[in-house]
């Protein structure tokens, strides 16, 4: 039993079992699980973390606790809590959790703040609230903080934008920005749990349909590559050339959102921006169009633009909510334009999650290990716990690398063979 807030408690059986599911298939954390049980590197180091409370964030928080590590959770996202993870993270776990699914944007806030009450000296932020409630409303706890970490492009953007403002006041490592992360869970598992996501709530055929994802960064790849291979027809709407020239060259229709929106059956937003989808969008679409976000915040598809088009608004299945426009078509809106991996699914599943989260492990280790010597600025995963984290990734899938002979260690290291 601890301090936390969840929403019910008798949850926690049910939690422990599918948070021990998602561990089985998390070895790369297991591991190091395994080796800080021995070496303690995170002892007595207070953590607050603010990331999505699924099995696979309870399975890091445990990993952080056998470091030695005293960890406080909450939700990085009022839609994504697994009430039984969280319930098992309080109860079985003893870690600290305040989080509950679909709590309103006070109670959301009032969970960060409990959270920092713990007197962290590292975060953990997937999207960056934990840093900027803590920057805005706890500066007095600036001088213990030795460095926080973050999960995502969203995130990533709005610390960068902070340390060019000069606002940013310890450091940052963006988890993001490892190749184990973002090649891997933004494009595997949010391109899988997306789809996962629409299914689940809609139970509709992909096969045979238009299905239109707005940008083609790693997620809007991932998403782009699963609708394919469920047999849709697939459009990318994207402003960047180089973006949408591989998209094309991927094989993908491309064109502007004003002439994919009478054509698509299924949208997806990953622009990490707002307002993708729109006013003018929804007034062109079919009827019956089902909308879904899967980028960080929910200000990518217009809803308010959509409502006020709306002469009625109903949910009609659990994560769907139809609006019904002036002249009877029906726009169908999944979790609320939240994420819909993690509103409507259960998230990336726990194998991509190994990496991004064994990562996020590591990350901490190498912040508490440099103590009071980095600089305010946003650093990059160093490039051997990327590396590290790929060999004990394929380590585990019984995966073994080819090796250079010394010739070829020596014709790569040489500048004097040519034509
Ligand atoms: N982000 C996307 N999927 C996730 C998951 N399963 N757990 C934690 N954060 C996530």
């Amino acid at each position: 039993m601890t301090i936390g807030d969840c929403k019910d408690r008798s949850l926690a059986p049910a939690g422990q079992q599918r948070i021990e599911w998602a561990d089985d298939n998390m070895p790369v954390l297991k591991g190091i699980r395994e080796e800080w049980e021995k070496t303690r590197p995170l002892a007595g180091v207070r953590i607050a973390a603010c990331l999505h409370v699924t099995t696979e964030t309870a399975n890091l928080m445990r990993t952080l606790k056998a470091g030695g590590a005293e960890v406080a959770l909450c939700a990085s996202n009022p839609l994504s809590t697994q009430d039984d993870v969280a319930a098992a993270l309080n109860e079985v776990y003893g870690i600290p959790t305040f989080a509950i699914r679909g709590e309103d944007e006070e109670t959301y806030y009032s969970h960060i703040r409990s959270v920092l009450a713990t007197g962290p000296q590292v975060t953990m932020d997937d999207g960056a609230d934990l840093v900027t409630t803590l920057h805005g409303e706890r500066q007095d706890l600036l001088p213990q903080i030795v460095g926080g970490t973050e999960e995502t492009t969203t995130g990533v953007i709005r610390l960068k934008a902070m340390e060019r403002d000069g606002y940013l006041r310890f450091p940052v490592v963006a988890v993001n920005e490892a190749r184990t992360k973002h090649m891997f869970d933004n494009r595997y598992g949010t391109g899988q749990s997306t789809v996962d996501g629409i299914l689940r709530a809609t139970n509709a055929l992909i096969a045979g349909s238009t299905f239109v994802v707005v940008g083609y960064g790693w997620c809007g790849r991932g998403v782009a590559a699963r609708a394919r291979g469920m047999g849709a027809d697939v459009i990318v709407v994207e402003v960047d050339p180089l973006r949408a020239l591989e998209a094309v060259m991927d094989g993908y229709r491309v064109m502007p959102m004003e002439k994919a929106a009478p054509q698509g059956h299924f949208f997806v937003t990953v622009t990490g921006n707002r307002d993708a989808i729109r006013e003018e969008h929804f007034r062109a679409m079919r009827d019956g169009a089902i909308i879904a976000n899967a980028g960080h915040f929910d200000v990518e598809i217009n809803i308010p633009a959509l409502a006020a088009m709306a002469r009625e608004r109903r949910q009609v299945r659990p994560n769907v909510e139809e609006f019904v426009l002036q002249d009877g078509r029906r726009v169908r809106l999944l979790a609320e334009g939240r994420l819909v991996n993690l509103g409507a699914a259960e998230g990336h599943p726990a194998q991509v999650m190994d990496m991004s989260f064994a990562n996020q492990a590591l990350s901490v280790a190498w912040l508490v290990q440099r103590a009071g010597q980095l600089e305010r600025k946003v650093y990059a995963v160093p490039d051997d716990i990327d590396r590290e984290v790929a060999r004990r990734k394929l380590a585990s899938m019984g995966v073994a690398l080819e090796e250079l002979t010394p010739v070829q260690r020596e014709y790569l290291n040489s500048w004097q063979f040519g034509t």
